[in-house]
């Protein structure tokens, strides 16, 4: 068994963390946020995601999982170090990797014995080349260290189960003493027959935002072909339902929508197009694929304003779901920022609901009236608007809904909605990619 450090206690590095902790190793959680720490060993976890809570707490209590404000003690404490910090977007699109240079200098000024430094955030290829050149400046002289580039491929949601049983693992390694330390720390998936690749370091930076990027386009892409759909009087479920039979497609990531957001696919497209452009790469699908999804969000808007014949101002809408997806409190670059932000400017009234996310969005729009249901919600309004795609909006009383609201308008730009139950409870209603609703 491993002694494993991870600095960073976001969603990487907790679900990362706490799951090798699963696996038997011995692993300490770090970080130089002190609250955040202490909130963690009294069992309170920072972040909303399902199941996270009795992974950490089953491992805490079996004493393999622990959490430590000392980040210099924990590192000299491991065999393997863990980068997991945040990299969020800097100035002009590139990813801000300061924190990661930062926690480099420290695990090179504490570097007591050889270890495997791995990182597992999202960084700019070449920041490998760059964390080691760091290292080798701080560290003391006859000690040795590897690099490792392990990137994560976890969804906010199901993430615990992304990590137990992923589709790969990639281990971006130059040394074959550092994958042979990696393989031995993801050793019940590799018992499990996980794919696992070896490659080289900026072939593994590289292999993440290739995946969100394309992961991206495809949602792009359907949204483009949605609103032709709507042009041409198409269905666009029928239309990839179709195209995601053909083995080559696959069925996933062609759900149309109001757009993608969070805290990946927005920052890593641009990061990806940001490089391109650097060394003269120009990466024009992706550029594309962030252009359409601007759009997108605000073809939502539009939408909504013509449900309502152009008018917004005075009126009281309605938002279910305020997190970019389902089952996280998570509202980065959330659709329903969008919608939020020009309804309240045009001098709309907004009433919210998420199951969620109602306080992480106060913080944002601390002006919007936030429910505990949907039904309170969506008392006296004008409209509504299915923003997120949570369980509870697909099974929502149409009758019950229809009676709360002032006139019975709905625009779901998730597509959970029956359109024939909407039209039989004489809803007047838009969706994404298929037919528009009027009153009956
Ligand atoms: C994404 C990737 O899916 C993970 O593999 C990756 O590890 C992670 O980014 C990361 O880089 O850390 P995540 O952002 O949590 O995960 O969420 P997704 O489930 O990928 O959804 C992203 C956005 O795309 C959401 O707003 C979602 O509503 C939207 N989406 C997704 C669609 O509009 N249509 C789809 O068919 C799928």
């Amino acid at each position: 068994m491993k002694r494993i450090t991870f600095i960073g206690t976001g969603y990487v590095g907790l679900v990362s963390g706490a799951g090798i902790s699963d696996f038997g190793h011995h692993v300490i959680c770090t970080d130089i946020d002190k609250p955040k720490i202490e909130a963690l060993q009294k069992g309170q976890l920072p972040i909303y995601e399902p199941g996270l809570k009795a992974l950490v707490a089953r491992n805490v209590k079996a004493g393999r999982l622990s959490f430590s404000a000392d980040v210099e003690a924990s590192i000299r404490k491991a065999e393997v170090v863990f980068i997991a910090v945040g990299t969020p977007q800097g100035d002009g699109g590139a990813a801000d990797i300061s924190a990661v240079k930062a926690v480099a200098k420290t695990i090179g000024e504490n570097l007591d014995g050889y270890k495997v430094v791995c990182t597992k955030s999202t960084v700019p290829i070449g920041t490998g080349r760059l964390v080691c050149d760091i290292i080798e400046k701080y560290k003391p002289e006859g000690v040795d260290f590897d690099y490792v580039s392990n990137p994560e491929f976890l969804r906010e949601g199901a993430a615990v189960m992304d990590f137990t049983r992923p589709d790969r693992i990639v281990i971006g390694a130059d040394s074959e003493r550092a994958f042979e330390v990696m393989r031995d720390v993801y050793r019940p998936l590799y018992i499990n027959e996980t794919p696992m690749l070896h490659t080289g370091i900026s072939t593994a930076e590289m292999i993440k935002y290739a995946c969100n990027a394309f992961l991206a386009l495809k949602i792009s892409y359907i949204n483009e072909i949605a609103n032709l759909c709507e042009s041409v009087g198409a269905d666009v479920h029928m239309v990839a339902k179709a195209m995601g039979i053909d083995g080559r497609i696959s069925p996933k990531f062609l759900h149309p929508g109001p757009g993608f957001g969070g805290s990946c696919f927005p920052k890593d497209t641009r990061a990806l197009v940001k490089m391109g452009d650097r060394e003269g790469i120009p990466i024009r699908t992706v550029k594309a694929a962030i252009e359409t999804n601007n759009e997108q969000k605000h073809r939502m808007v539009l939408k909504l304003k013509t449900l309502l014949d152009g008018e917004l101002k005075g009126k009281q809408i309605a938002i279910l779901g305020l997190s970019f997806k389902p089952l996280t409190d998570d509202v980065r670059e959330s659709p329903a920022n969008e919608m939020i932000a020009v309804l309240t400017k045009e001098g709309a009234r907004v009433r919210a609901y998420d199951p969620a996310a109602n306080a992480t969005m106060s913080k944002i729009f601390p002006q919007v009236e936030y429910y505990d249901s949907w039904e309170e919600a969506a008392s006296g309004t004008d409209a509504a608007v299915i923003m997120t795609e949570w369980n509870e909006f697909r099974s929502m009383d149409l009758q019950t809904l229809k009676e709360r609201m002032k006139t019975p308008v709905i625009l779901d730009t998730r597509n959970v909605l029956s359109m024939e139950e909407l039209r039989e409870a004489g809803f007047r209603f838009d969706n994404v990619g298929r037919k528009k609703g009027t009153y009956n």
